[in-house]
């Protein structure tokens, strides 16, 4: 694949590894690093690749039109959109700027990447915005979306926007809809990072009300290679659900960090729910698995456990960022604990 792709949102926790995936397994592959370097962008994901001859990066906000269209001007051929503002309990407290980048910076890239002709555009989106399941059924392609936080509905809203790019003027798009990813260089505001750190240091661990809503889970590598999957062989304006049939409750997550780190139970603290808390997600991904040969290579058991070893052979890399504007966030959320 002698192309050149621009990855956007490539310093956060999937972008990152989605870039060193690509770069490993294509090496003609060109690559254009487009990120914001919001509180979730950390270049020091990207030491292993930063003097690729073919990767470049540059410090662009997608909402910034001219700066995109200069990008594109230079060639591009296929876009992934990673962007976006990814978590839940801040589009709870800021809901403002999920519109921004997540709705308005994904009109921006698909105004370019039409103008500019690209071959493909895959948008990576979420399970979230299907909203939440009962106790039995999982989500297909089909089912309406029905998004319960300012997140998801932000997300669902780019969804829209770039299903209507394929159906107005025939932009030769994808939609990906994952599961709870986890792994490698994931934000410790997200479940299982931020419980393996605290964990480590011995400070309560905060599960929401009964802790039994239950996440599907899919190690990101397997992610990726669905991504990669989807660009090469994806049918243009279809949606794909990627998942690895993996649900737990949050609790099973906890107790399993707890136990492989030999810490107590009593570090468990039940706090108040998260508002419009989605109950359970569970992807069909029968889809992608018939259509494209996508299979998930890495059971939970396992990955979980190569994760939290991942997180403690790499202490320095989330006590940096645990300083900062990290703890604005979490004074705002649980005040001083
Ligand atoms: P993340 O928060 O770790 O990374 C997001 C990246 O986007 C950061 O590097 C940030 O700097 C960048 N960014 C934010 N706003 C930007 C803007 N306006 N312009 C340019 N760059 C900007 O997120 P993640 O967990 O890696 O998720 C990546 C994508 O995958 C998101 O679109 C998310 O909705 C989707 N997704 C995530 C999961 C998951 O479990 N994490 C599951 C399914 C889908
Ligand atoms: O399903 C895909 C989505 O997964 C992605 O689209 C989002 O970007 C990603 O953030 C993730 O969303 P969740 O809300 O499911 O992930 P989070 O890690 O925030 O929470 C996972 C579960 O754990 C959820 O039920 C809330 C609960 N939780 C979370 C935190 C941060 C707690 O009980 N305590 C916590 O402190």
């Amino acid at each position: 694949m002698g192309r050149k792709m621009l990855v956007t949102g490539g310093a956060g926790f999937i972008g990152s590894n989605f870039i060193i995936y690509m770069l490993q397994k294509y090496p003609e592959l060109e690559i254009v690093n487009m990120d914001a370097l919001t509180y979730a962008g950390n270049l020091e994901n990207l030491s292993s690749i930063q003097n690729h001859p073919h990767y470049t990066f540059t410090a662009t906000n997608i909402t910034d039109a001219e700066a995109v269209e200069s990008w594109f001007q230079q060639g591009i051929d296929i876009v992934v959109n990673f962007a976006a503002e990814s978590h839940v309990d801040r589009s709870i407290l800021e809901p403002d700027i999920f519109v921004k980048t997540n709705v308005l910076g994904t009109q921006v890239l698909l105004d370019a990447a039409r103008k500019h002709g690209v071959t493909k555009f895959v948008q990576v989106s979420t399970d979230e915005v299907y909203g939440t399941l009962g106790d039995t059924g999982l989500f297909t392609e089909e089912t309406p979306l029905a998004p319960n936080s300012p997140y998801s509905a932000s997300k669902a809203g780019g969804d829209l926007m770039v299903r209507a790019y394929y159906e107005t003027f025939g932009l030769p798009v994808n939609i990906t809809r994952c599961s709870n990813n986890y792994g490698p260089y994931q934000f410790p505001e997200k479940l299982i990072p931020l419980m393996i750190s605290r964990a480590l240091n011995e400070q309560p661990l905060p599960v929401y009300g009964d802790g039994l809503n239950i996440r599907d889970w899919l190690y990101v590598e397997d992610h990726c290679s669905a991504i990669d999957l989807v660009i090469h062989q994806g049918k243009p304006g279809e949606v794909y659900n990627i998942g690895g049939n993996n649900e737990r409750t949050n609790l099973h997550i906890v107790r399993t960090i707890l136990e492989e780190l030999g810490k107590p139970e009593s570090l468990i603290t039940h706090v108040q729910d998260r508002p419009g808390h989605d109950r359970r997600y569970g992807i069909d991904p029968a889809k992608i698995t018939r259509e494209l040969g996508w299979e998930p290579k890495y059971d939970f058991e396992s990955g979980i456990k190569e994760t939290i070893q991942w997180y403690l052979d790499h202490k320095d890399w989330w006590a940096r960022i645990q300083s900062g504007e990290y703890q604005d966030y979490y004074k705002k959320q649980y005040g001083s604990r």
